[in-house]
């Protein structure tokens, strides 16, 4: 199998902050990979170089089998890109925009039009309205009808879901999996650890490190994190004695309940007796699978 995109050993830095260091991975052909990480890790840094808006201090990357730097030309037409904050122009019409985008690329909306019409739906009912004039929901599909509609082969989507209610996103997810099986490969960031699940493959990426490469599925079981929930009605005095128990390795708000990371030294009856002690009666610990974040907050950690 061939990979849509190779980045080797990419170093970039704003000053002394190094927003990129030393990143290798890969994307395999027509699959969905996430690039997962919280603010600031460098995904957007690491887009700007896909994209050829910004040149890398050292290392070397290709899209579609096209370097970076000495095929820019040839790349970009190769490359769908949907910036992290609004692309659009909000004062054009939602018809405009996708002709505006067509003929940056010297493409016609009708010739490729099949591949969009699945995510452009509703918005066929209102061509005339303004793009600022949009919801959340319906700006994200245009952006995405508009980064498509010269039929690139790969897609370079930085954080698309952000600020989507949760309906969208997981519309959002659906069209995804549609354009992959047209072949086209995705590269999509995320801060939504939820997200990462939906890929094939994804890069844990933090402080412009990348902490793992691999299907989710796998990163989460090869970690081999003992994970337990706790709850109780108290919850702060409860996680400042779950700290103190022996074998608990951290422990973290996760939603409305716990986390505890736990290493050998942790016993199920021995925690739940101290807590008891603690005069915590009504605290409850019991097994629970970890996820994405849990792995993303060990390896940060280390
Ligand atoms: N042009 C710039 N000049 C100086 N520092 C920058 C510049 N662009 C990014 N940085 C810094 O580089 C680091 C990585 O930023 P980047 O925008 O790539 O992260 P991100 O993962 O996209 O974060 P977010 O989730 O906030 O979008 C951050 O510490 C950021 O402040
Ligand atoms: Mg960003």
């Amino acid at each position: 199998m061939n990979n849509a995109i190779e980045i080797r050993n990419i170093t970039k830095r704003f000053g002394n902050l190094a927003a990129l260091d030393n990143v290798t991975f890969s994307v395999p052909d027509g699959s969905v990979f996430g690039l997962i990480g919280p603010d600031g890790a460098g995904k957007t840094t690491l887009y700007s170089i896909l994209a050829t808006l910004l040149a890398p201090d050292s290392g070397r990357a290709t899209v579609a089998g096209l370097d970076v730097i000495k095929d820019f030309k040839r790349l970009r037409s190769a490359i769908g890109y949907m910036p992290e904050r609004f692309s659009l122009y909000p004062d054009l019409t939602v018809s405009e925009n996708l002709h505006f985008f067509a003929s940056l690329f010297g493409v016609r909306v009708e010739d490729n039009f099949d591949l969009i019409a699945p995510i452009f739906g509703q918005l066929a009912k209102f061509p005339h309205r303004m793009a600022a004039a949009l919801s959340g929901g319906m700006k994200q599909k245009l952006a995405l009808s508009c980064a498509l509609i010269h039929r690139p082969k790969v897609l370079l989507l930085d954080e698309p879901t952000t600020g989507v209610d949760a309906v969208s996103r997981s519309e959002f997810w659906e069209m995804l999996a549609t354009l992959k099986q047209k072949g086209i490969t995705i590269l999509v960031s995320t801060s939504y650890m939820d997200e990462a699940e939906r890929c094939d493959r994804i890069a844990l990426i933090n402080k412009g490190h990348i902490l793992d490469v691999d299907a989710p599925g796998k990163l989460v079981d090869k970690t081999g994190i003992d994970i337990y929930n706790a709850s109780a009605r108290e919850m702060y005095p409860l996680l400042q004695a779950i700290r103190n128990i022996d074998g608990v390795k951290d422990c973290y708000t996760f939603g409305a309940t716990l986390h505890l990371a736990t290493d050998k030294n942790f016993n199920l009856e021995n925690a739940i007796g101290r807590l008891r002690q603690e005069g915590l009666t009504d605290a409850r610990i019991y097994p629970a699978k970890g996820n994405i974040e849990d792995l993303f907050i060990k390896l940060a950690k280390e």
